[in-house]
């Protein structure tokens, strides 16, 4: 059942492309299910949960599979840090699904809003849901289904099919925030060749441009930046450039000129072109609402395509304001005033005087006073009752209004991925922040995680519900971004993400090199990137099956075993497809860990002298119940069930490489039903 409310006249997201024709939809009528709703200027929805009800969903986002007890918003979110107690992170996902475990009723509602919405899990009420949404012009989609993974699959029904990325994207990439020039690239290519370490892709960061201006190569570094790509693809190498989305206030570039002169870019009440700081300098900011924006935005990734480049990769598009001109004028006011304050000894507590100025400071960055400062020019059919009632300036085009950004907020990105994506068709394409819908146009990482153990654990939490909103070309920077790693961190998130669809080692600069050719004995990591490439066919195939026939990949236990109660909470494991499961330690200095099999299970133990780099994993059955695995870092365990097998091919150093004639099979020797291998990569 799928049934759509109407309340006020929402803005057209583009979130749900395919909506039944015999589905019901309701206007401005609150009976949405197991909901009460009350509508006043804002829109208030109130859940009521039984003692165990679990709440799946949510995308991107903190938390466990259940989110239920915490308090999360949709809205497009950088901030590096991911600690627990955080309620936002880069992608605006505001779907979940409420499962009543003894009623075995899967309910899922989607609060299609494009700005700020509440989602509190009861978390301040232990038993209620309360959504809350600043507006009253917003569709709720409401699904019911028979079972969770059914319920999950109609959502992706209406949403769209996923973006299919090629299929070199399924090997290791390397990337770090600092390769600056040809020797850096060098360097990498000449030590994944020094230790046989595979390799498909260098992702190149902003230190590639010139003075970080978007579609520059520094031609001090990069002197035939053309050569270089090529000699690099020659090498089954792709290089994916960065582009964010604030393109430098400057005089010498022709593109930002170009944005100016057509008005092309967001602009502020007084009509005049937002400026605000990215890692430029002061930014202008293409108002990707604008179909002719896109267009313009989206045919400057050609000139990098001129050169041979055939991936991007987009940034800082939440989008990303480090302070605006108003803020640094107020921030300073401020700071002057606590000075003086200091100076003249007027204070009862330094220590407010302090944590005063700094939040002065702190507070600077993607301010929501800099969100609503600024307006989209959008079409009138699409806008709704978020058009401005009396607009500040004229727009363009007389069939537009002006809508406030911090309205719309999550689909800034969105559209710039649109832009990019419709106006390029076959290449690779990542982008940071994202909305429901985005996933038709790129895939997504999941951000500035930090070399951290509970940050491998937070990205197999949202493996699954980034795959129920559609995104199933993703994966976490593996190693963790902020601050820095150790061998053996890097050797577990690998395992980790040995399965993930994107296998990116990437780091902030000033952090330890997380190459895997810096650590000792390179022989351990080798073991672990061939293991991915044994595994890619049958990965490919469960990503293919996934995103072109709206199937989940990764599923939290509780979708299959939901009878069986510790199946139903195991909140650290993860079904892959319907053969395998992944049980990956994230805790240091680990022997191995604590695993639940939902059923019997085959355990496949790969280490550099069986399975990883050739031959068969040492394998062994294993009864339904609770066991002790032990996992050396230079070692993945895994687990086929009973019955089943799945394809593996020899080792390459490239998906080029990869010969779909040497599969064997992993598992049971007389698989019940054999494993079908519909999707394969060239
Ligand atoms: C952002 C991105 C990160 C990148 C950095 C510099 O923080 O999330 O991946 O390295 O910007 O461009």
């Amino acid at each position: 059942m799928i049934n759509k409310y109407i309340f006020g006249k929402p803005f057209e997201s583009e979130a749900v492309v395919d909506f039944p024709s015999d589905a019901k939809v309701f206007t401005d009528n609150k009976a949405i299910p197991g909901a009460s709703v009350c509508v006043s200027n804002d829109f208030k929805m109130t859940i009521e949960l039984d003692e165990l009800d679990m709440i799946f969903g949510l995308g991107e986002s903190l938390g466990g599979f259940n989110k239920r007890g915490k308090v999360f918003r949709s809205w497009c979110t950088d901030d590096p840090v991911h600690s627990e107690e955080k309620e936002a992170l880069y992608g605006a996902h505001p779907y979940f699904i409420i499962y009543s475990p003894t009623k075995k009723t899967s309910s899922l509602y989607f609060i299609d809003y494009p700005g700020l919405v509440t989602l509190d899990m009861a978390f301040t009420f232990y038993d209620k849901v309360v959504v809350t949404v600043p507006n009253d012009n917003l569709n709720v989609y409401y699904i019911k289904e028979d079972s969770l993974l059914d319920t999950a699959k109609t959502f992706r029904a209406i949403i769209g099919k996923s973006f299919v990325e090629p299929f070199w994207a399924m090997g290791y990439c390397q990337s770090r925030w600092g390769y600056k020039s040809d020797e850096d690239i060098d360097a990498i290519i000449a030590n994944h060749k020094k230790y046989s370490l595979p390799l498909d892709a260098i992702f190149m960061d902003i230190d590639y441009m010139e003075s970080f201006r978007n579609f520059t190569v520094n031609k001090a570094n990069f002197p035939d930046f053309k050569a270089t790509v090529s000699k690099l693809k020659a090498l089954g190498v792709h290089l994916v450039p960065i582009i964010d989305a604030g393109t430098k206030d400057c005089e010498e570039d022709e593109i930002d000129r170009e944005g100016i002169s057509n008005g092309y870019y967001c602009k502020t009440a007084d009509g005049k072109v937002l400026r605000a700081a990215v890692w430029p300098g002061f930014a202008h900011f293409p108002d990707f609402l604008q179909e002719r924006v896109r267009k313009w935005f989206g045919e400057k990734f050609k000139l990098l395509q001129q050169e041979g480049i055939d991936a991007f990769w987009i940034d800082m598009n939440e989008p990303v304001m480090f302070y605006s001109e108003e803020g640094i004028k107020a921030a300073s006011k401020k700071l002057k005033e606590y000075a003086q304050l200091v100076l003249d000894d007027k204070l009862a507590s330094g220590q407010i005087v302090a944590w005063q100025m700094k939040d002065a400071v702190g507070c600077l960055q993607n301010s929501m006073s800099d969100y609503e400062s600024f307006f989209h020019e959008v079409p009138k059919t699409v806008a709704g009752a978020l058009a401005q009632k009396e607009p500040c300036f004229k727009t363009q085009s007389a069939d537009d209004v002006l809508v406030r950004h911090s309205d719309i907020h999550n689909l800034y990105a969105f559209n710039m991925a649109k832009a990019v994506s419709q106006a390029n068709k076959g290449i690779f394409l990542l982008s940071r922040a994202s909305y429901i819908g985005s996933h038709r146009y790129t895939s997504i990482w999941m951000g500035d995680n930090f070399s951290w153990w509970s940050h491998i654990e937070l990205a197999l939490h949202m493996l699954p519900s980034l795959n129920m909103a559609g995104f199933i070309h993703t994966g976490c920077d593996l190693g963790g971004f902020g601050c820095n790693t150790s061998r053996e961190l890097l050797l577990r998130f690998l395992s980790l993400g040995i399965f993930t669809p994107l296998m990116r080692n990437h780091a902030a600069c000033g952090t330890r090199a997380q190459e895997c050719y810096n650590f000792e004995k390179v022989e351990d990591f080798r073991a672990l990137l061939s293991l991915r490439y044994r595994l890619i066919p049958f990965l490919y195939n469960e990503v293919m099956k996934a995103s072109l026939e709206g199937e989940l990949m990764f599923t939290p236990l509780a979708f299959e075993y939901g009878e069986d109660e510790i199946a139903l909470h195991c909140e650290d494991q993860l079904l892959l497809g319907k053969t395998v499961m992944i049980a990956p330690v994230y805790t240091a200095n680990a022997i191995g860990r604590n695993v639940y099999l939902p059923q019997n299970m085959l355990e496949l133990r790969c280490s550099s002298a069986q399975g990883c780099l050739s031959g068969k994993p040492q394998t062994r059955l294993l009864e339904k119940g609770a066991h002790f695995i032990k996992c050396a870092p230079n070692e993945v365990v895994f687990f086929v069930k009973e019955g089943c097998a799945i394809p593996v091919v020899d080792a390459a150093l490239n998906t080029k490489e990869l010969d779909y004639s040497t599969i064997t099979y992993w598992g049971s020797e007389n698989p019940v039903t054999p494993y079908e291998l519909k999707y394969k990569g060239e």
